[in-house]
């Protein structure tokens, strides 16, 4: 028997695997390149036709066969058992993304501590701190990288109640009474009403080709699917607990938190006339510290603030890509939970030294394969190729392979045969196809 969420616990969990860097800077980013809200209302649509749609398959998956994805997929394939459970390979690219983004904690933890008494006054010099970070100070980058790795498999070492749910339990809600106090603190600049029209008033002219392609994928890395996240959480569920609405919910509490961190970013952009098409790391980690410093002494306690809320958002997703490999390993090979994590700690460990040497500068060409950084092709193998693939193989699975009535059973108390019918259609036709056109044009472009 699994250990079990309590029903709060299982939608904090949850939403707090949802909500990480992908809403804190991807979503504020992309929104920022693709001229502000037209894209969200493109992100919206495509996370209700088919990104929560292949969700509530993940749900299905994980709660019918109460194992991790490997064993899961064994388990209710109705014949080629040993083929289908590759499809649970999947875990792996949660390790993948771990190994990049625990970085990335690294690099917000140092910020958190740096912002206490000291915040640069030009983008010059911000520029150099971020670059001398990554190109050299190895050390530092170490200690802080270090650190955030122990922290997330300390929290996952606990278990599911006591670890995952514990955290979550009162970390989400911290994190949103800080976004909170950033958005009334923002509220009363003048680059508030600029920022709340680019991310309210839909400009369509805005979007360009890419755009679809870019909000798909958001929709994606967001809901944290395709990569047995969902499947292994879902074989912890409750009995009893409404599904649906807490599946919309979880969408809901992860769309809302993007809006509040694009409000929030947005609006320090707009006060101080930055460009708020910057990229990536660039916007949070260059331009809004220059922004907070202008501030004075409010900078400091809000770059503080926002920089915890960004490690809040980055550990509670980051414990839900450990989880579904100790699940498999204590499943399949009856590891202890410890003895799993060891396994997976060193494997990540290193993984995550390479992401760090692919970008100093005296060892990034050793770390550079198919033109690429360790880094940013981690990023791109688990975005572009893992997550979707595997989206597609959750889609067909639950979809033509599992039986339809074995599925009413699981969602029929929850929705109406028609609404259930239209999901279910959308599941095995939209969905699949539309990933698919995704991946071809991101793979062909
Ligand atoms: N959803 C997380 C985010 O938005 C990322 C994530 C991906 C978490 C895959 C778990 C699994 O940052």
């Amino acid at each position: 028997m699994n250990e079990k969420f309590s029903k709060i616990g299982f939608i904090l969990a949850v939403a707090g695997s949802a909500v990480g860097l992908g809403n804190a800077w991807k979503f504020p980013t992309l929104v920022g390149t693709n001229g502000g809200s037209a894209f969200i209302v493109l992100y919206l649509i495509l996370t209700f036709l088919v990104s929560f749609i292949i969700f509530l398959g993940e749900i299905a998956i994980g709660k019918i066969s109460e194992k991790d994805p490997v064993n899961a997929y064994k388990t209710l394939a109705p014949k080629y058992k040993n083929g289908w459970k590759f499809a649970g390979v999947c875990i792996l690219g949660a390790i993948l993304i771990f190994s990049f983004y625990s970085v990335i904690m690294g690099w917000i933890l140092k910020y958190v501590i740096s912002s206490i008494n000291y915040l640069p006054s030009d983008i010059e010099s911000s520029k150099k701190i971020f670059q001398n970070l990554l190109s050299s100070d190895l050390g530092v980058i170490m200690f802080y990288y270090t650190i955030c790795v122990v922290i997330s498999f300390y929290v996952v070492s606990k278990g599911v109640k006591s670890g995952i749910e514990r955290l979550n339990v009162w970390m989400m809600p911290a994190l949103f009474v800080f976004l909170v106090l950033m958005l009334f603190y923002s509220m009363s600049m003048e680059g508030f009403a600029k920022s709340a029209e680019f991310m309210l008033k839909p400009n369509f002219s805005a979007l360009n080709k890419d755009s679809v392609l870019q909000a798909l994928g958001l929709a994606f890395f967001t809901l944290s699917l395709g990569v047995g996240t969902i499947i292994t959480y879902a074989a912890s569920l409750p009995d009893k607990t409404n599904l649906v609405t807490s599946s919309i919910s979880i969408v809901f509490i992860n769309i809302l938190i993007g809006v509040m961190m694009g409000l929030i970013v947005f609006t320090f952009i707009f006060e101080f006339n930055a460009d708020p098409t910057q990229q990536g790391p660039g916007l949070v980690f260059i331009s809004l510290t220059t922004l907070f410093a202008k501030l004075g002494i409010a900078g400091h306690i809000f770059a503080v603030a926002f920089f915890v809320s960004l490690l809040f958002a980055a550990l509670t997703s980051a414990v839900s890509m450990i989880e579904p490999s100790v699940v498999f390993l204590m499943n399949s090979y009856k590891f202890s939970r410890k003895k799993a994590l060891l396994l997976i700690f060193i494997f990540v460990y290193i993984m995550g030294i390479g992401c760090i040497l692919s970008y100093q500068a005296n060892t990034a060409s050793s770390f550079t394969f198919f033109n690429k950084p360790l880094f940013d092709l981690l990023d791109y193998f688990t975005s572009n190729l893992l997550m979707p693939i595997s989206g597609i193989i959750v889609s067909i699975f639950v979809g033509f392979i599992m039986k339809r009535d074995s599925i009413y059973v699981l969602f029929g108390k929850y929705m109406s045969k028609d609404v259930f019918a239209i999901w279910y259609f959308l599941l095995r036709f939209i969905a699949p196809a539309a990933v698919l056109y995704i991946m071809i044009n991101q793979l062909f472009a």
